[in-house]
């Protein structure tokens, strides 16, 4: 058994994910608040300016009001050590999105209960089924007017594939919102609109009355009582049963009604979900899986940020912690670059500040200085072990730019530049078959992230660039490898290639020309971009 055993059985390591303005950080702000990380409400993010997110890094995110990276933070609740990975919800910035899900144990989803699953949950949520990871799920806004609850229900289950279990069930919403039943306490608990704990570290009171209380009425009303009666008798009959099991899969997801803003329903989500979600999880490598438990440090880097902090232009590399212990001056081995190393300046974000660690455990996220030698998907170990986890997928461009720096002079900037973000994961660079480095065909997952290249180029590196958008959408490996590129008959809309290794692509405007390819050229194979 692990010397560590009793550290990494208490960590909790989940990302939180949702449709912009769906209340994630109102919810992480709330869970902060009672894990005593943050005194006061409104301290983790304001998007009207005058307050500043913890994860607002770069002047662009302020400028615009976003959340452009994703952020770490750590706070203890209850015994728990509990570390949550916050996914910026905008949709342009979803690659750096999906590698935080790779670093999580499992995901809460946060759905807006006026809207229901919107595009950018749906896409999230796609990752999080390819890792089989548990899904919780936080229907917010509930003091608002809300849809039927049986119907988001049907909707996730619909639109998603996952089977639903309402661990508490909504009475009333908006101006008529009474409360959650508890269905394994069976126990109601009201809600006050303005309650003064709103913004405090306490839930409110629960109000113990079970369904058959004579004095439920007086407290819900007579018509939300008997729909509630109604209600529990159809979920006890005809829904899913509990399953931990499937849960723990990631085939049922735990559903909770509340309202973050209020901080309704919030600590019984919290406390429920942490009984319920897993310790750190075994990860795959190409010697097996490696246990958490096991005594030997390990992680592999899932996100690389530069410029963090701008009075020091450092790169910053952040790192899952998959097994062991790790210490602040040890040895490690980075396998990629086979070289021992010590990684400098480890740091965690404890909620607001950014703290340097002496010690991490499994299930923790640590970033450390990079000079430049990391890249996403390492694997760093100790000493003599060297083994690489499974890589971190990368995901299809869907927009295309033609970019060149604007001084010719600047050229070895602009390659530097281009190549670093490149190596960042944050773009990815081709070239035109047979051309050079003057201009390079830039692929990104969400369109804001041109406006991020140009703004990095000009402050980082000093460059001008001109970027010109192609009409592309689609991304093929060609997969035949003596064929040469240039005798392939393609539509007008469809362009060749090539990566810095020197593998030939296409890129085409739509899935209509890739068929045209196909039928077109015998014998062509094409094959899916990503890893
Ligand atoms: P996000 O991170 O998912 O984008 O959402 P965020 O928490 O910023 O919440 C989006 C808006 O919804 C915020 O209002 C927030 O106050 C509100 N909100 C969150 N949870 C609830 C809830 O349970 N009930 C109600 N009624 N509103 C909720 P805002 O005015 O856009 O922003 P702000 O100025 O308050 O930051």
């Amino acid at each position: 058994m692990s010397k560590y055993v009793n550290e990494i059985e208490k960590r909790r390591t989940f990302a939180i994910i949702s449709h912009p303005d769906a209340g994630k950080t109102t919810l992480t702000e709330k869970f902060l608040l009672y894990g005593g990380a943050i005194a006061m409400a409104g301290a983790v993010k304001g998007k009207k300016a005058a307050r500043h997110a913890v994860s607002d890094w770069m002047e662009i995110e302020k400028q615009r009001g976003i959340s452009v990276t994703s952020s770490v933070m750590q706070f203890h609740y209850e015994g728990y050590c509990i570390n949550i990975l916050d996914t910026p919800g905008h949709q342009d910035f979803s690659e750096d999105t999906y590698r935080t899900l790779m670093a999580a144990d499992s995901a809460v989803m946060v759905i807006d209960a006026a809207k229901g699953v919107e595009p950018q949950t749906r896409k999230l949520f796609k990752v999080c089924l390819l890792r089989d990871i548990p899904i919780f799920t936080f229907i917010n806004k509930m003091d608002r007017e809300a849809r039927n609850p049986y119907d988001l229900l049907d909707e996730i289950e619909y639109e998603l594939g996952i089977k639903t279990y309402p661990m508490n069930w909504p009475i009333g919403c908006g101006k008529e919102f009474k409360g959650v039943y508890d269905r394994n306490k069976k126990e109601i608990i009201a809600f006050r609109a303005n309650d003064e704990m709103a913004n405090g570290q306490r839930q409110v009171a629960a109000i113990e009355a079970d369904l058959s209380d004579p004095n439920l009425a007086e407290l819900i009303g007579e018509d939300h009582r008997q729909t509630l009666v109604d209600d529990v008798e159809l979920l006890d009959g005809a829904g899913y049963e509990f399953d931990l099991e499937a849960v723990r899969h990631g085939r049922l997801s735990p559903v909770f009604f509340g309202s973050a803003l209020t901080n309704f329903g919030v600590e019984p989500f919290l406390e429920d979900f942490l009984h319920m979600t897993t310790p750190p999880l075994p990860r795959k490598s190409d010697a097996g899986e490696i246990d958490p438990f096991d005594d030997d440090f390990s992680a592999f880097v899932f996100k690389i940020q530069a410029n963090m902090n701008k009075a020091h232009r450092d790169r910053v590399a952040f790192m899952r912690i998959c097994s062991g212990k790790f210490e602040k001056g040890m040895e490690v081995l980075h396998v990629q670059g086979d070289k021992r190393m010590k990684l400098s300046q480890p740091q965690q974000l404890m909620a607001q500040e950014r703290e340097i660690v002496d010690e991490a455990y499994a299930g923790d996220i640590i970033g450390v200085f990079d000079p430049g030698i990391f890249s996403i998907g390492d694997t760093i170990s100790v000493p003599g072990k060297k083994f690489r986890f499974e890589g971190i997928p990368t995901f299809a461009p869907e927009h295309f730019a033609l970019v060149r720096q604007v001084d010719t002079m600047k050229r070895k900037q602009f390659i530097k530049g281009t190549s670093q973000i490149a190596q960042e994961g944050a773009i990815q660079i081709f070239q035109e078959l047979g051309g050079g480095m003057e201009e390079v065909i830039v692929g990104v997952v969400g369109v804001l992230q041109f406006e991020v290249l140009e703004y990095r180029l000009k402050n980082e590196y000093n460059v001008d660039i001109h970027m010109e958008r192609l009409p592309y959408e689609h991304i093929r490996w060609i997969e035949n490898e003596d064929l040469d590129p240039k005798t392939l008959n393609l539509t007008s809309d469809t362009k060749r290639i090539q990566d810095l290794k020197g593998n030939r692509l296409l890129i085409f405007a739509n899935s209509w020309s890739i068929n045209w390819a196909l039928e077109h050229n015998e014998g062509l194979k094409l094959a899916e971009f990503g890893r």
